[in-house]
């Protein structure tokens, strides 16, 4: 790996990082009834996503539709295989409830997101129709078409899902 794609890699996921932070900054800053500063750290996240995929960009990793869903299965399945089982037992071993907690719903929301990668790969066909997904705002967990019932990760109430444009 040369200097420069490893310096692509750091500040993609610097830049990646910087932009969820930023909104999480500013969810907090419109709580404590700053909205200006709210807009500012939304602007500067929305540029620090142009600034991460631009580098992603710069390292090739956008590909061909089925490549992008193989990339992503891997992804996930690394998640749930090796990643995620490791730092759910650390965090237990070490008491860190909070950590656990979050690990845990990341790594049950992980094996859906494999599934419906692998599913989408599967069925690859423009003229598929079109279903909405609705998301878990608690724990992420991810599910294709309308939602009833309680979240299986979190046991949020469906009403509380959110739809993805
Ligand atoms: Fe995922
Ligand atoms: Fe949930």
């Amino acid at each position: 790996m040369s200097k420069t794609t490893d310096n692509l890699q750091d500040a993609f996921a610097g830049e990646s990082q910087a932009n969820r932070k930023y909104l999480a900054f500013a969810k907090k800053a419109d709580q404590e009834g700053y909205p200006q500063i709210a807009k500012l750290f939304r602007a500067a996240a929305a540029a620090e996503t142009i600034h991460a995929h631009n580098h992603f960009n710069a390292l090739g990793g956008v590909k061909s539709t089925a490549d992008n869903l193989k990339a992503a299965i891997e992804g996930e399945n690394h998640e749930v295989v090796s990643m995620y089982p490791g730092m759910i037992a650390e965090a237990e071993a070490e008491g860190e409830k909070k950590a656990t907690t979050t690990f845990k719903w990341a790594y049950e929301v992980e094996k859906v997101h494999e599934a419906l990668y692998r599913y989408a790969l599967e069925h690859m066909d423009p003229n598929t129709p079109l279903v909405d997904y609705y998301i878990c705002p608690i724990c992420g967990y991810t599910h294709a078409g309308k939602f009833e019932g309680k979240c299986p990760v979190c046991n949020t109430p469906a009403e509380k899902f959110v739809k993805v444009e």
